[in-house]
């Protein structure tokens, strides 16, 4: 029997391709996807014809344009600018990731690169390497990717010098050390005229090495998902009728079969797998990437977002962890804010509680930082509202990544890679009490309740406040003044009035508010707190309906005539920073409880609303 030559069919080559337009990024794609004939022929008239009229090569195809034009569209307005191209030989299927290379695109590389298998990154023979090359090669080791191609172009334009090619190729493995990628392989090619590209030049006849597409066609890239451990991350629980109730998910590493042991992550609760359901109707066995429904043989508790593992390999479950992340969003990160994590299947409320240091991904040097703005790269640690189940970014790129979303805008706030677990989750609980907060306040018998005063400075939260707090004390009521002035006098006097300080500032005044409505008492805040994603955490923290978002509404211009304090004509002179309607902005409430007009009526009427109003809510009892 003839020996088949052709080599054992290998998964889909998942590949991005790192460099600039100049770099011949653009040309590179357009060739292979040329060559391999992915070009319809409308396009390539019209290509041809643009080539004469824009394009830089004369006479011949500039393949860049036919790339560039979709980048171009790509441009207005869209995010994340990632554009996915797919072609095959007779050998393997290639899947090719293109980000534009601009120097802030970090964000779009990162996207593009989390589920890659190999890197393509372009230099220029000329330039040799280039800032953006140490960058690129940064974060596509970061993002887990272990195998690179190092494509030094336009080697025709070095009058094929070997020795050009050698000195940029070693350079770049000296840098690569500390990486950790599994395989470099540099190239001589010129993506204009295909040398090496997908047929070894006769211009490089002291290259040893394969043409692009050879090496790509025969690389092992797998760290197979499917011989790691299982991890099932439940999306949804089906339960059609009451006698099947089934979990649904893609497999994210792994392989599960019927009769398998199973234990719930964070739970610990163990069971057996009793089916495997696909697409096709019952499978004997389903491994990474496919979609089923798993069902098992106890009524145990699982819901959307739990992890299921098999007993005898679990993954880390904790709530604080340290990680890697790659900041994406034009709002600056903010340690102490409450954004929402979403790992796997679930999501959570979560902050950066700190920022380690930051990463100058040029140098890869440690620098320190109280924020990460857009592309930037820290390394932070992080606490999460519940438990999570995860494994070191490391080990497992499916159950170690997660992003970071801002709960305002919904927008991807950052992508991030666990790095380690740093306390599990069980270690501590919290104490069961034998005197409960109900019976505090029954004592006081009275309703405990946060009353949030937020505004611009000088709108009249304090004074209002204090005519309220008279008000409630006259009437028997128990309590507690806390004022952003005083306040910043102890608890919080190391914390000035950067957006980072403030957050920290109402994260801690939200967290006494929530203890004293546990003593019973009802408080009240009088703070500008400009940011509406921390009043959402402070009314996160107090107990559900115990607090009243109460806006003190003053426009600026009023409050800057009134200048109580003589601090806005500082600031409008520029001798205090970052105040508030001045160089820093005010986030008006969108849905407070009660807004005070403060601009119209006398602080003693609207101490009166304020009263009506807790008696109307039943907070406090009607004389
Ligand atoms: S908050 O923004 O963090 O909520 P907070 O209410 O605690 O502010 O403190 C505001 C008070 O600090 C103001 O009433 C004012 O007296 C004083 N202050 C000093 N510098 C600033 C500043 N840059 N911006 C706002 N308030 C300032």
């Amino acid at each position: 029997m003839a020996e088949d030559l052709r080599p054992a069919a290998l998964p889909t080559l998942r590949l991005l391709t790192c460099g600039s337009v100049d770099d011949g990024k653009s040309t590179l794609i357009g060739r292979l996807l040329f060559e391999q004939q992915l070009i319809f022929d409308d396009q390539l008239s019209a290509l041809k014809r643009d080539s004469k009229k824009h394009g830089t090569t004369g006479e011949d195809i500039d393949f860049a344009l036919l790339v560039d034009g979709l980048e171009a569209e790509r441009e207005q307005g869209i995010t994340i600018d990632v554009a996915y191209r797919y072609f095959a030989t007779p050998a393997r299927s290639f899947v090719v990731a293109d980000t534009p290379g601009h120097e802030q695109y970090t964000r779009n590389m990162a996207t593009g690169a989390s589920n890659a298998d190999l890197a393509v990154i372009l230099v220029d023979a000329r330039k040799g390497l280039l800032t953006q090359t140490f960058r690129h090669s940064y974060i596509v080791s970061l993002l887990g990717i272990r195998h690179v191609v190092l494509a030094i172009n336009k080697i025709d334009l070095v009058d094929f010098d070997e020795s050009t090619f050698r000195a940029i190729a070693a350079s770049f493995m000296e840098f690569a050390k500390p990486l950790g990628f599994r395989s470099i392989a540099p190239i001589p090619i010129s993506a204009r005229f295909g040398d090496n590209v997908s047929a070894r030049s006769e211009r490089t006849p002291w290259f040893e090495g394969p043409h692009l597409l050879h090496h790509l066609e025969r690389i092992q890239v797998d760290e197979d998902r499917r011989l790691a451990p299982f991890r099932f991350p439940v999306q949804w629980v089906n339960r059609p009728h009451l006698d099947f109730r089934g979990f649904a998910g893609t497999i994210a590493s792994g392989q599960v079969k019927a009769g398998d042991d199973i234990v719930v992550a964070s739970s610990g609760r163990l069971s057996k797998v009793t089916r495997v359901i696909s697409a096709d109707g019952d499978a004997e066995e389903a491994g990474a990437g496919e979609a089923v429904t798993l069902a098992i043989a106890d009524e145990i508790d699982i819901a959307r977002g739990d992890v299921l593992t098999h007993p005898d390999n679990r993954p880390e479950v904790a709530d604080q962890f340290a990680a890697h992340v790659i900041w994406m969003s034009e709002e600056p990160l903010l340690p102490g804010r409450s954004y929402l994590m979403k790992i796997g299947a679930k999501t959570t409320p979560a902050a950066v509680t700190e920022l380690r240091h930051r990463i100058d991904v040029n140098t890869l040097d440690k620098l320190a930082g109280k924020t990460l703005s857009l592309n930037e790269v820290g390394f932070c640690n992080l606490a999460t509202t519940m438990p999570i189940a995860f494994d070191p970014y490391a080990d497992n790129r499916e159950t170690g990544a997660f992003i970071l979303i801002d709960r305002s805008t919904n927008e991807t706030a950052a992508a991030g890679m666990i790095a380690h677990g740093l306390r599990r989750a069980t270690n501590v609980h919290r104490q069961d009490l034998s005197v409960s907060r109900e019976a505090r306040a029954r004592l006081k018998h009275q309703r405990p309740a946060v009353l949030w005063f937020t505004g611009l400075s000088g709108a009249g939260k304090s004074v209002i406040a204090n005519l309220v707090e008279a008000q409630l004390h006259a009437r028997g009521a128990h309590t507690l003044m806390l004022d952003g002035d005083n306040v910043r006098h102890g608890l919080n006097k190391d914390l000035g009035f950067t957006a980072v300080d403030r957050v920290e500032n109402i994260r801690r005044v939200g967290e006494v508010a929530r203890l004293m409505t546990d003593a019973g008492l009802i408080v009240l805040c009088s703070f500008i707190s400009p940011f509406r994603a921390e009043r959402a955490l402070v009314r996160d923290l107090a107990a559900p309906s115990e607090f009243l978002e109460i806006f003190v509404d003053a426009p600026l211009a009023t409050v800057i005539a009134r200048d109580p304090k003589g601090l806005y004509k500082r600031a409008l002179a520029g001798e205090i920073k970052n105040f508030t309607g001045v160089d820093q902005p005010y986030e008006s409430p969108e849905n407070a409880d009660i807004v005070l007009k403060s601009a119209l009526e006398t602080p003693d009427a609207l101490a009166s609303q304020v009263i009506g109003e807790l008696e109307a809510r039943g907070f406090i009892t009607r004389l």
